[in-house]
């Protein structure tokens, strides 16, 4: 995506999303950088002397830094093999995955440790290869992002990360095209699909997989309980609901809900992130909510939005009690900052459109 960022913030490799024009405040010379140019550390120097409020640049999505190469291939292999499993005859190999998972995850936790002050916009969270494939790593993904703003211990994240992966397993044992019915289920069906939580827990209860820890098969369990205790299978409640279920419910509806479903189309971000936050203590843990709200960032620091009140904005700055109100100046006046969660005179004003400039 193109973002919008100060030059102290630029990191060699990135290419430029627009030429960059200016006059050098030392030597006076025109300086002018091609869009698709590769900044070297040589050419941020030189932009450092120009008097430039900040620059337009590509930035890959977070999640293909996280997950590139062989770590991306592995990981969807993986799923893939785990999604094969579910009868005895596949559960010793199943076993094996789980154990070449591990170096995996490992990979995968260490990448989302290092770096700082993590958000997740949403091209990060998009997956094309499959559905499937789709809803399982951005679950995995946004759990674990939540589990690091929580301070989760990193064995305690590797659990995490693979009860988030295999949180659905159970759905291996539903009938044929339940999950896939073009229409909405009818109260029968719901009851069946509901049973996909069991399963997956009876699936990890076999003996092939002593070596998968207790919170990550409570997790798997428990992750349709409810903070109020609405949820299934067993009407659980607040804390009785073990940690790692309450991250996954909040991953797991905020990817559902962001996708196209073959009865509904997907969501808006927008939408997604209210209803997430409006179910705060009701459906959810209101600490986990805080969380996803610090890491969620809809409207990325840079993207160019566009305002209900019509004028075009550039997002300089994220209100993490409510990532759809971030801080943004107006594009055609800099100087006009305006602070769309605290100043009450903006209250009427919201972001209507992430814009593609
Ligand atoms: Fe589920
Ligand atoms: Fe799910």
């Amino acid at each position: 995506m193109i973002k919008f960022v100060s030059v102290d913030r630029v990191k060699p490799g990135v290419t430029l999303a627009k030429d960059i024009y200016g006059v050098d405040t030392f030597t006076g010379k025109i300086v002018m950088l091609k869009v698709g140019q590769k900044l070297t550390m040589a050419h941020i120097t030189k932009l450092m002397g120009l008097d430039l409020q900040g620059i337009y640049i590509n930035e890959p999505p977070v999640a293909s830094e996280l997950l590139t190469g062989d770590t991306k291939t592995e990981l969807f292999h993986l799923i893939d093999e785990l999604e094969a499993t579910g009868t005895p005859a596949f559960l010793s190999l199943y076993k094996e995955k789980i154990e070449d998972a591990s170096s995996i995850l490992n990979d995968f936790v260490d990448t989302v440790l290092r770096r700082d002050d993590l958000r997740l916009s949403m091209e990060s969270l998009d997956f094309h290869e499959n559905l499937r494939y789709a809803h399982t790593v951005s679950t995995a993904v946004i759990s674990i992002v939540i589990a690091k703003e929580l301070g989760m211990s990193k064995p305690d994240m590797l659990d995490l990360t693979l009860a988030a992966l295999i949180h659905d397993i159970g759905d291996k044992k539903l009938p044929d095209g339940l999950l896939d019915k073009p229409a909405r289920l009818t109260e029968d069906e719901y009851e069946i699909v509901k049973t996909h939580t069991t399963h997956g827990y009876g699936i990890l209860g076999h003996e092939d997989f002593s070596a998968i820890s207790e919170p990550v098969k409570s997790g798997v369990l428990s992750h349709h309980e409810r903070f109020d205790g609405s949820g299934y299978p067993n009407g659980l409640g607040g804390e009785e609901i073990p940690l790692f279920a309450r991250i996954i419910a909040v991953a797991d509806v905020y990817s559902a809900l962001t996708a196209d479903r073959p009865y509904r189309s997907a969501y808006q971000v927008s939408e997604a992130i209210e209803y997430i936050m409006g179910n705060a203590d009701r459906q959810f843990d209101a600490i986990v909510v805080a969380a996803f709200l610090k890491i969620i960032s809809p409207y990325p620091i840079g993207s160019c939005v566009r305002l209900s009140s019509g004028e075009r904005a550039v997002v300089s700055k994220q209100n993490p009690e409510n990532p759809l109100r971030p801080v943004v100046f107006l594009m055609d006046d800099p100087t006009a900052v305006i602070d769309l969660y605290h100043d009450k005179c903006f209250y009427n004003v919201v972001v209507t459109d992430l814009l593609d400039e």
